[in-house]
């Protein structure tokens, strides 16, 4: 059943992401999708405001039907297992979806089925003969024009076979013009701009109407056409309205504006020009933005399911920890770019930024705390005492540095910059090492001099604010792992959620008795780096 995660002024954050092949085990391409939606999803809660996160399974269609018949299973059995492999995904990565739809579920075909009615009574949808080439492994018609330019078919279409059949159309080419004027106009539709450019090259032609149905005889794994049973519905028809048929139970919500999170191999054609024209025909609202996000490789090779360790990539989210592999995802991948996945790369993190940087921090506070404050969070030096005489030394006040630090961070983020909204949330971390290295609390602990003793008091009560302000901006990324280090300062989601929660304020953690130790990152050996197999025979 789905449900939405509260909005406490009203308005609601729709997000969803591609729905995945049901013919396939999940992979790494997958994982990063759902983790890059989750992310954009939390930092809209952090800020307070209503979400609906959608995901799925796309289930009908070729791939899956031959699958079946080389397995021996019936096409709903296959399905059933796949959703079962990619909702272990959804839990194992701590993706905090709201709804999760099947294109099998009655809910969807009933949409689906609703909106052809609608489409073929309106004279959107007619029936002709065709007569051309189709590529087996797109499951679509494709034309001369696609042809290389030495006669061959591009890979990506596999098998082109001809063809000769009835088939219903759906009349694409009628809102050409005006999808152009859309583009045009709203440049922001499209993250990254970059992208934009593409759709707008492809548009220069003329587009042809869409095919959008198969006879049964060569397909019987799909939506029935409302109007006429002996075909069933073109895959990609049927996958796009999902987002549609799973917001029906929730008034007002597909209105409210959806922003689609995809791959750039499915914007064009489907979610830049199939999906706008058939909303456009059917009088819905568009969606409010696409974000498409690039590419993963294995050593330069897209992963995907016929690349082997696309999906044993997956354990390492195992080894390490869901948040540390979340983190290297989001920090290592500018979204819309391709990035190489390194396994050496997610070892330094992990022990770098994380483990030492992060971790590290922490636990010196924590031994600090037990050993000269009773574990308790000291008062801060109130502004207008006289600065105590090591000040001189400090960078700037942390108080300050974070500020900025807050602004920058949420602008970057509101951007989808999450790469650099980390790196500059991990600037403040590290600056926060560094005024520790200075006020050098070891040896104020040891004198005897009340300013010393004053000093040592102000520089944990300064960690432990920065420290919750940290982990609290880094909840969208490392849930497991905020909600970890918030405990550890003694602190409960409740004391650090919602608005205003980025302002500086060390009343929120003065008092707070604090836990003696934390391994947040323990260190992990993974025998694939050079640093596992390092001392080994
Ligand atoms: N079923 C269609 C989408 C229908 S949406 C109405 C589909 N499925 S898919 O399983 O092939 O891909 C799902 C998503 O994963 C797509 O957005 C795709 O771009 C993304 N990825 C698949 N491989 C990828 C990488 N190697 N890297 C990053 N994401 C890629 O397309």
């Amino acid at each position: 059943m789905p449900s939405t995660t509260p909005s406490p002024n009203g308005t609601t954050f729709y997000l969803t992401t591609a729905i995945d092949y049901a013919n396939g085990a999940p992979h790494l391409g997958h994982a990063y999708e759902k983790i890059l939606a989750d992310v954009i999803v939390r930092f809209q809660r952090l800020q307070g405001r209503g979400t609906h996160f959608l995901t799925g399974l796309d289930e009908h269609g070729q791939k899956v039907q031959q699958t079946a018949a080389r397995r021996g299973l019936s096409p709903q059995q296959i399905c059933d297992e796949s959703a079962g492999l990619f909702r272990a995904l959804l839990h194992d990565l701590n993706i905090s979806v709201d709804d999760y739809i099947r294109t099998t579920e009655p809910r969807h075909k009933a949409v689906v089925a609703r909106c052809l009615q609608q489409l073929f009574d309106a004279g959107e949808i007619y029936k002709a003969e065709y007569n051309g080439f189709y590529s087996v492994r797109q499951e679509q018609f494709v034309l001369e024009k696609d042809r290389n330019p030495d006669g061959s078919w591009p890979e990506i279409y596999g098998e082109v076979v001809t063809l000769a059949e009835s088939n219903y159309f759906f009349r694409l080419s009628r809102h050409q013009d005006w999808l152009v004027k859309f583009i045009t106009e709203n440049p922001d539709w499209i993250f990254p701009t970059f992208r934009r450019n593409q759709v707008l090259e492809f548009l220069k032609e003329p587009i042809n109407d869409l095919c959008i149905s198969r006879p049964v005889e060569r397909l019987a794994w799909g939506i029935p056409l409302p109007f006429d049973p002996g075909f069933v519905t073109y895959v990609w028809f049927d996958a796009l309205v999902n987002y549609v048929s799973a917001a029906e139970a929730s008034p007002g919500l597909w209105e409210s504006g959806a922003h689609h999170v995809i791959g750039k191999d499915i914007l064009v054609p489907p979610h830049s020009v199939y999906w706008p024209c058939m909303l456009r025909a059917l009088g819905l609202a568009l969606p409010k933005r696409l974000i498409v996000h690039g590419w993963w490789t294995l050593g330069g090779t897209k992963a995907s399911k016929s690349t082997g360790n696309a999906t044993e990539t997956l354990s390492l989210a195992k080894l390490y920890g869901a948040d540390t592999f979340r983190y290297y995802l989001i920090r290592e991948m500018p979204v819309g770019q391709d990035s190489d996945f390194s396994r050496e790369q997610l070892r330094i993190r992990h022990k770098t930024d994380l483990a030492n940087d992060l971790g590290n921090l922490l636990n010196r506070l924590l031994s600090l705390a037990a050993r000269h404050t009773a574990s308790i969070v000291p008062k801060i030096q109130q502004p207008g005492t006289p600065p105590p005489p090591a000040r001189e030394k400090d960078d700037g006040t942390l108080a300050a540095l974070w500020a900025e630090t807050a602004a920058r961070y949420l602008d970057l983020a509101a951007g989808f910059q999450f790469h650099n909204a980390l790196d500059a949330l991990w600037q403040f971390i590290r600056a926060m090492n560094r005024f520790t290295e200075q006020r050098a609390p070891w040896k104020l602990g040891k004198s005897a001099n009340p300013e010393d003793r004053a000093l040592l008091e102000d520089t944990l009560a300064n960690l432990a604010e920065g420290l919750r302000l940290a982990a609290t901006a880094l909840t969208p990324v490392m849930p497991t792992i905020a909600a970890q280090i918030q405990s550890t300062l003694g602190l409960t989601p409740a004391d650090t959620f919602l608005n205003g929660q980025l302002a500086w304020d060390p009343s929120k953690t003065e008092g707070r008795r604090l836990a003696e130790k934390a391994i947040l990152f323990p260190p992990v050996e993974d025998p694939a780096t050079a640093a596992g197999t390092q001392g080994k025979p």
